[in-house]
């Protein structure tokens, strides 16, 4: 993103109100400087959601959920990027800069191209008995050819070049990948392939799959490249299609495979999709769970299948919360679901309806190949599973995958999660204290609220603290914090342990809203430390005196002067 879009960002957030933005959905109550209510992104009876209006931004202290008003739109109104910056200008009454409406114009002028293509892929197939009898005979009904749009590539070089060129959008088809330049010359990317239009939740057509018609064709399938409207690595096959279903059965099937998909939503699986050929990402999850909680994949169960599924799972973990509901479902005889569900709709019934539960999942590939007996493999076990069960976001979850750890290795909770001193922090329940001293704690409170006493004071202070973590956030607080603006971008882009910290100490009540009382308080600690210190080294000296060592001069004087 260019530097003048987050400036505009910056100060678009600036003009707008966090609580306002939130107060329209949820009820908010006035507590110390900032406000709370019960969390809009989990269930819970007692409110741990706080808005801070000083720091504009909001934290849950149950499930972790932050950010700044454009993440709450999307986050929780489902909003895309523009449509949260488009609505918060609105509410501002600021005009968005040309830049911005320019990628904005330039995306709607990409799929306006697509559409056109798709159009004509759709016109393609209706005359072509070929590709009709082929997709017949995969028993796809001209229900799902309209549903999903799907169309041909005809077996030419110029079909969508020819197109294109007339009305001068070849530069921007290079750029969305319908045609390819090569040589000095432009020809169709697809060719002799059923196309399967991949649309964004908005339904416009981002990116286009293609299944070779022909079997001695090298590759099965081809997807549009990467590009400014399309990416893969975010987006599913059928999402647009399935978002009504998906509501209706709060659940998300996800498949590998287009024609999976198509089978599925004929078959009574309307709440299905499926990945673009890539691996399933944190950025798949983030986006599903904003539709359903309740998150089913369907993988194959030879290797490779169990492969991804462990993938995708690892990349779930960070996005888990107490009401999340993944599961992993395996087909073990090589069939694809697209088969199955076509061969008999309710054999799939009873694959879906039996997922292997993710906590399941985590533990039991490891069991399956260690025998716990063995404190090498119990060793190993533990080692590996234990950094996974961090991922997790505290919560009721998270605690009971530890105890179910902690059952089967017969270790304690002080052996496995106090040994290393971030972990423990992380594993303690919201609000809970923790061992940062009343000091340290003090004083990050302290320059939070006033970033621009740390000029005078950092190189001391630092000194004193002794919480490293405390250490990195008075070094990052300059960042954060410009004059009296709020960066919510640097801070975003640090990690969960800052934060957590950054946000329970500048949510505490302001003690120190006058500058100079700060200062003075900040001056009476390291005069305490100084004399704390001289104490410390007097009582050294005295020890080393009585256990009959020597004194070195300096020690003498020590010693001396401290007694005066
Ligand atoms: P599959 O090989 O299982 O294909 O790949 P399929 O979906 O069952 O297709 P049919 O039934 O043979 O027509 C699963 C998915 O992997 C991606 C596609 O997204 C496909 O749907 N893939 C596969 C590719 O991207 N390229 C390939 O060459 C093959
Ligand atoms: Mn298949």
């Amino acid at each position: 993103m260019a530097s003048l879009d987050r400036a505009f960002i910056d100060d678009l957030l600036s003009r707008i109100d966090i609580v306002e933005v939130i107060s329209a959905v949820v009820q908010l109550k006035k507590h110390g400087t900032g406000y709370k209510g019960l969390c809009p992104f989990h269930a819970e009876n007692t409110p741990s959601f706080n808005v801070s209006s000083t720091k504009q931004f909001y934290h849950c202290f149950g499930c972790g959920a932050s950010g700044d008003a454009i993440k709450f739109l999307r986050e929780h109104g489902g909003l895309t990027f523009m449509e949260a910056i488009e609505k918060l200008a609105a509410q501002a009454n600021i005009e968005i800069p040309k830049t911005y409406t320019k990628t904005n114009n330039n995306l709607k002028e990409l799929s306006h191209i697509n559409e056109i293509v798709k159009n004509k892929f759709i016109e393609n197939l209706k005359s072509n008995s070929v590709a009709l009898d082929y997709l017949e005979n995969r028993s796809i009904t001209d229900d799902l050819i309209n549903k999903f749009e799907i169309g041909l590539a005809k077996d030419t070089w110029d079909d969508v070049t020819n197109i294109l060129k007339k009305d001068n959008m070849l530069k921007n088809g290079l750029s969305i990948g319908l045609v390819v330049e090569s040589k000095g010359k432009v020809y169709d990317r697809f060719r002799n392939r059923v196309m399967f239009p991949i649309r964004n939740t908005s339904g416009h057509t981002i990116a286009f799959g293609g299944r070779a018609l022909s079997q001695s064709d090298n590759a099965k399938y081809i997807n549009s490249p990467e590009s400014e409207i399309f990416y893969k690595s975010s987006e599913v096959y059928g999402l647009y299609e399935s978002k009504q279903e998906i509501s209706k059965k709060d659940q998300i099937i996800i498949v590998e495979g287009y024609t999976d998909v198509l089978a599925l939503h004929k078959n009574g699986f309307g709440n299905c999709v499926a990945t673009l050929g890539t691996a399933f990402t944190k950025f798949h999850i983030v986006k599903l769970l904003r539709y359903s909680k309740n998150i089913i994949f369907c993988f194959d169960g030879d290797d490779a299948g169990k492969k991804a599924a462990w993938k995708a799972m690892t990349n779930c973990l960070s996005e888990l919360r107490d009401e999340t509901n993944i599961g992993f479902s395996f087909i073990e005889d090589g069939r694809d679901p697209d088969e199955i569900s076509n061969e008999d709709p309710d054999e799939f019934r009873k694959v879906i309806d039996n997922p292997v539960p993710l906590s399941d999942f985590l533990f039991d590939s490891y069991l399956r190949n260690l025998d716990l007996r063995k404190i090498e493999d119990k060793t190993r076990f533990t080692k590996s599973i234990m950094p996974l069960i961090s991922q997790i976001p505290m919560g009721l979850y998270k605690k009971l995958l530890q105890e179910k750890l902690l059952t089967l290795t017969n270790l304690y909770n002080e052996d496995l999660f106090n040994d290393n001193q971030i972990k423990a922090e992380k594993n303690q329940p919201p609000g809970a204290t923790n061992d940062i001293s009343l000091s340290d704690s003090l004083m990050l409170s302290i320059f939070l609220e006033h970033p621009s006493l740390l000029d005078q004071f950092s190189e001391k202070v630092t000194k004193i603290i002794e919480d490293k973590n405390i250490i990195k956030i008075m070094k990052l607080i300059p960042t954060f914090k410009k004059g009296n603006s709020f960066q919510m971008n640097k801070f975003l882009e640090t990690d969960d342990e800052i934060k957590e910290l950054f946000i329970k100490y500048s949510t505490d009540k302001i003690m120190y809203k006058n500058e100079d009382s700060a200062k003075t308080t900040i001056i009476s600690i390291l005069n305490n430390y100084e004399g704390q210190d001289k104490e410390s080294q007097y009582f050294a000296v005295l020890q080393k005196y009585s256990d009959g060592i020597e004194l070195t001069d300096t020690e003498k004087t020590l010693l001396k002067s401290f007694k005066k």
